[in-house]
């Protein structure tokens, strides 16, 4: 998701890098490369959108203390760093490659790996815990609000960006019903990973079961760019096991199919800005 000068090349940091459900962090860690490719290309063509809605909707202020839970190359606790102040500041990951660049875009932020359902902090740490964009790729989702209300402050905010439904997502909603047609069911359910979170009666009760009171829930309209119909098709399918398991005729297919579905939303130099939509959830510990 985003506007990729080298689509396939960079297309693995996907979905596959994303999830955290292969069994220890040890075999899940990704190329230094891949997360340089990351910070480069999908955080400021995608990423990045979201960090300021999130921190707004979390009402972060000055001195207080900040958690990004799953900070990736840390745009969010970048952007947090710019209101709270650097040293106030503390971004947890998986995957040493995402904080090793992280570390060197921002050195004067906390970094540290840890799984997002065993944070390793202590208890009451943080008036506001973050977490952009990945949730859906936990195999743990209660253990993982649970450990973010854990490290919240009494009164603490909770606060978490997943993207909604595909049922809500103009240009994804329909993609996805397209491939499926072509590659049948299982198409639908590799394609859909970023969308687990959408539902948000699910999502709430998710959070409720964790002990979180929901204060807040709201959506938010982004933009997922790609320089072509063909570099989304590219990330999109590329990116998930389900290329192999399609014959080159019905990628072809789907990748004809990508073009008219996806019509409504090409400019007119070839270039792809296909609406996303996200759902933004606070909620307070205690
Ligand atoms: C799509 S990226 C989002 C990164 C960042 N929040 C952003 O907005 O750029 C998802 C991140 O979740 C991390 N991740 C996946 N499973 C995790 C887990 N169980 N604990 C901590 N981080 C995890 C991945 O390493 C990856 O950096």
């Amino acid at each position: 998701m985003g506007q990729l000068p080298d689509a396939p090349a960079t297309a693995r940091l996907h979905d596959r890098t994303m999830s955290s459900s292969i069994e220890s962090s040890e075999s899940f860690q990704i190329p230094i490369e891949a997360a340089e490719a990351y910070e480069a290309a999908f955080v400021p063509a995608f990423f990045s959108q979201w960090a300021p809605v999130l921190c707004d909707a979390a009402g972060i202020m000055s001195g207080q203390r900040v958690l990004d839970v799953a900070c990736g190359t840390g745009i969010v606790a970048r952007t947090a760093a710019d209101i709270v102040g650097p040293t106030n500041v503390v971004g947890v990951d998986i995957n040493e490659a995402m904080l090793s660049v992280a570390r060197r875009v921002r050195p004067d932020i906390d970094w540290r790996q840890g799984d997002a359902a065993a944070l390793p902090l202590p208890d009451l740490g943080f008036d506001a815990v973050l977490c952009q964009m990945a949730l859906m790729f936990f195999p743990e989702r209660a253990a993982a609000l649970r450990e973010m209300g854990r490290v919240a402050a009494t009164g603490g905010a909770v606060a978490v960006l997943a993207p909604s439904d595909l049922d809500a997502q103009p240009a994804y909603g329909p993609l996805v019903d397209m491939a499926a047609h072509h590659a049948g069911p299982e198409a639908r359910s590799l394609l859909s990973t970023y969308f687990a979170c959408g539902d948000l009666a699910e999502l709430r009760g998710l959070f409720e079961s964790a002990g979180l009171r929901v204060t807040t829930t709201g959506g938010h309209a982004g933009m997922a760019r790609f320089p072509s119909v063909d570099a989304l098709v590219a990330t999109e399918v590329e990116s998930t096991p389900l290329r192999e398991r399609i014959t080159d005729d019905v990628y072809e297919r789907i990748r004809l199919g990508a073009h008219e579905v996806l019509a409504p939303f090409t400019t007119g130099d070839g270039s792809l800005a296909a609406p996303f939509e996200c759902h933004v959830v606070v909620a307070r510990q205690g």
